[in-house]
């Protein structure tokens, strides 16, 4: 039997730590999803933005490409109603398109190939009148700035682990500028683009922007 961690029990760990509990509800409040929203939250984890906004009123469909997160968002899920999780790819979604009135990605589109696909697919299932909300990492997310944060909020355990590991991860994949993020929606038939960058001083960007109507 293999009893190594996995991804899953990792991140699950990541999304129970106050500091990324902080950042999904940052987030959150910046998608501002109109009351009783039929959301997706593709990449979603162990799901922890997706009970966030189940809980908030909204009916959640969460979407990972992990059958392990898969399995843990839905264990976690239990006894929370208006949420359900299934195995996905935001390259290539099951749904109809106009199936959604919102679809949110936290740090997810930053680890694909070409996050202009997975975008685009977002704005596919939305409804004209609907929005994308992402969070990636922004360029001021390097090795350096997250051990200087992780040090000044004097973090330990999985919070300084995990916010490091952030770090390599942008280095080794990809981080948004606002500039990127405008181009990436422009090219998906976003219109209204807004972003903001936050956590310690600007290491993520959260973008948003609503599907032109037909
Ligand atoms: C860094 S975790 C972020 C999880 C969660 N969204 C959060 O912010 O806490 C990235 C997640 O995206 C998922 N993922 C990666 N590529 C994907 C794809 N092409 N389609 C769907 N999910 C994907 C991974 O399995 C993982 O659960």
């Amino acid at each position: 039997m293999n009893s190594e961690p996995s991804f899953a029990d990792y991140f699950s760990q990541v999304q129970s730590t106050p500091g990324w509990e902080a950042i999904l509800q940052s987030f959150a409040r910046f998608a501002a999803l109109p009351p009783h929203s039929r959301a997706l939250d593709v990449g979603c984890g162990p799901g922890a933005l997706a009970r966030h906004l189940a809980r908030d009123g909204h009916t959640v469909i969460g979407v990972d490409a992990d059958p392990l997160m898969v399995d843990r968002a839905q264990y976690l899920a239990t006894g929370i109603g208006g949420v359900t999780f299934e195995i996905g790819n935001v390259q290539k979604l099951r749904f109809e398109d106009g199936s959604f009135d919102a679809a949110l990605a936290t740090n997810v589109l930053f680890l694909i190939h070409d996050p202009a696909v997975g975008l685009r697919e977002m704005a596919r299932v939305i409804k004209p009148g609907g929005i994308v909300v992402m969070l990636n990492p922004s360029p001021n997310l390097t090795l350096a700035a997250a051990e200087s944060l992780a040090d000044e909020r004097q973090l330990d355990g999985v919070a300084r682990v995990s916010l490091v590991n952030w770090a390599r991860a942008a280095e080794s994949h990809r981080r948004l500028s606002a500039d990127d993020a405008r181009a990436l929606f422009a090219a998906a038939g976003l219109t209204q683009f807004e972003c903001v960058e936050k956590v310690g001083g600007g290491l993520a960007l959260l973008a948003k922007g609503v599907k032109r109507n037909a």
